[in-house]
């Protein structure tokens, strides 16, 4: 193949000063001066931080990429972007990803790099990376980090997240003692890796994955299993390649790479958070993406994988029984996966898949058997959601998917905690728990409470299930019967603000209504004594998000990120 001169050698590649200035500093390093010879120049962009523990162990995976780079002929440098730990970061780490999703763009682009591996793992690690790396539109490959082992706890699997959100209802509920409960924390997180339930880390994985953006299996290797290290050096072989062949990664996000992901993500039972960073992922590339492709795609799809939160089994199970390739051969046997789109190795995701075998239909169900009939997320719409809003039938509760209910409000996450437990509550069952103020701009960065839990009196009657409804979002590793990502949210004005104690709601998920049954005068009459919430900061970083972010059936990106920006390299900088 032919030698293109790379972007790299405006930097390395002259015998001026300028070049001199970029390749003795380098120097220091103890690189030799050949590596500066017009060979491909990898950026290793690392989440590593000990503040975000799903991603702890990226130091040796980021030695392993490197390995596979040098073999394969390139100049690996590693650089570090500003990590997201989901469990640490206050308000919440998604207020983060635009931010730096801007780090990672500009860290590409000002620099001699002509390819990138984003080394993913926690959460909002994922999209933030791809979204950087697909507004600067160079050769990109994704290695995620890999789940954690399986939980243990007193004879019995337990599941990130999934069984933090059941326990401690079940200490509400007087089931569990608080002893019980401390038991458990040391013995659901046991390795490196991320949450190893479906949540969004996994979901994510398997998203680089369907969409093409990352070697085949790479979302269900375990961490810790040697298998993940051969796959890292493997991924440092291939983005040399990558750069020789021009292979964008506007050439692997196409249109038809969404769809394959939207339906893989029915398949697997992916979280909602989906929804938000596949429109954001679109959004950089220019490709259209609406909320409503996520129904119109995903709804047909059998869930087929029995994974915490959805179902019994965890990502450990999943890559024995055959990992992500085996439920997208399922797929295109049925017709629901568009071969023909190209993936990070150059070949098209039908031949990647082709045969994938299923070593166990007990995790990987047969199409025909499924988990849930109709496992997309279901897009609603109503006089209370007119933009839309989310819910995930495979974790919600099939008696509740129609239901009419008196609304229980609270204004804010923290006057929820404050009344939830309260015995005098007027609230049963049949009652709709709803939220304001915690969307994009209200919280801000939209925070995973959409999930509330339930009242304890209730809880105590064994009562597991409500609907809930809320502009926030909630954590992969969830389940419920919750409706999400109301849009437009309370903080905008959107008709949740004016809902009121005691009105009646009507959600009916099969007919994808969800309707606040408040006449239009009365409605117009709250609107008019509806008081804007002042922003909480007038300035720094959160007045710049609150101020540019999108509502979540955009993504939820900065309206000033949008699009690709490329990579031309900048003006000199002595
Ligand atoms: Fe990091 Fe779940 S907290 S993946």
């Amino acid at each position: 193949m032919e030698k293109r001169k790379l972007r790299s050698q405006a930097w390395f590649g002259g015998n001026d000063k300028d070049g001199f200035i970029h390749r003795s500093w380098m120097r220091n390093q103890g690189f030799p001066g050949d590596v500066f010879d017009g060979r491909p120049v990898i950026g290793i962009c690392n989440t590593w931080s000990e503040l975000t523990p799903c991603n702890a162990h990226f130091r040796e995976l980021a030695q392993r990429v490197k390995n596979g780079l040098w073999e394969a002929g390139g100049f690996p440098l590693e650089f570090p972007v500003t990590s997201l730990g989901e469990t640490n970061i206050r308000p919440t780490a998604a207020m983060f990803r635009n931010l730096v999703s801007m780090d990672v763009e500009e860290s590409i682009r000002a620099n001699p790099i002509d390819a990138v591996v984003l080394l993913c793992g926690c959460d909002k690690t994922t999209p933030s990376l791809v979204m950087g790396a697909a507004s600067c539109d160079v050769p990109t490959i994704v290695l995620s980090g890999g789940p954690m082992l399986n939980g243990h706890y007193r004879g019995q699997t337990i599941g990130s997240g999934t069984v933090v959100w059941r326990f401690s209802e079940a200490v509400k509920a007087g089931t569990m003692s608080q002893q019980e409960f401390m038991d458990a924390e040391s013995c659901m997180s046991r390795s490196a890796g991320h949450c190893m339930t479906m949540g969004t880390a996994s979901t994510m994985a398997c998203m680089v994955e369907s969409l093409g953006l990352s070697l085949p299996g790479n979302a269900a290797i375990p961490a810790v299993d040697s298998r993940r290290k051969v796959l890292a050096q493997e991924t440092g072989r291939r983005i040399v390649a990558m750069v020789h062949e021009d292979l964008r990664i506007s050439k692997i996000l196409t249109r038809e790479a969404f769809q394959n992901a939207i339906r893989a993500c029915a398949a697997i039972g992916g979280s909602t958070n989906a929804v938000i960073h596949l429109i954001a992922f679109a959004g950089r590339v220019g490709v259209p993406l609406t909320l409503d492709d996520w129904d119109k795609y995903g709804r047909d799809v059998h869930t087929i994988l029995d994974i915490q939160p959805a179902g019994r089994f965890l990502m450990e199970e999943f890559y024995y029984a055959g990992g992500l390739p085996a439920v997208l051969w399922k797929l295109a046997q049925v017709g629901q996966l568009d071969e023909g789109a190209l993936t990070a190795n150059g070949k098209t995701i039908g031949e990647n898949v082709k045969d994938a075998p299923n070593w166990d239909s007990n995790v990987i169900r047969e199409y025909e058997n499924p988990l849930v009939e109709s496992g997309g997320i279901a897009v609603l719409r109503g006089n209370l959601c007119p933009d839309g809003a989310v819910l995930k039938p495979s974790a919600a509760s099939p008696r509740l998917m129609r239901h009419r209910g008196r609304a229980v409000v609270f204004e804010s996450i923290e006057e929820y905690k404050a009344r939830i437990d309260d015995p005098n509550l007027a609230v049963d069952e049949t009652s709709v728990l709803v939220l304001k103020n915690c969307g994009p701009r209200g919280y801000p960065g939209m925070a995973e409470v959409g999930n509330m839990g339930l009242p304890p009196k209730l809880l105590a009657r064994g009562i597991t299930d409500m609907v809930r409804i809320s502009d926030a979002r909630m954590s992969g590793t969830a389940y419920g019967t919750v409706v999400l990502h109301v849009c437009p949210e309370a903080a905008l004005g959107g008709p949740l603000a004016l809902v009121r104690e005691g009105d009646w709601i009507e959600l009916d998920v099969e007919a994808r209504r969800l309707h606040l049954d408040v006449d239009e005068v009365e409605l117009a009459r709250r609107r008019t004594e509806w008081i804007e919430p002042e922003p909480a900061f007038k300035s720094g970083y959160q007045s710049l998000y609150v101020k540019h972010v999108m509502q979540a059936d955009k993504g939820a990106d900065f309206d000033f990120l949008l699009g690709c920006r490329g990579h031309e390299v900048p003006r000199e900088s002595h």
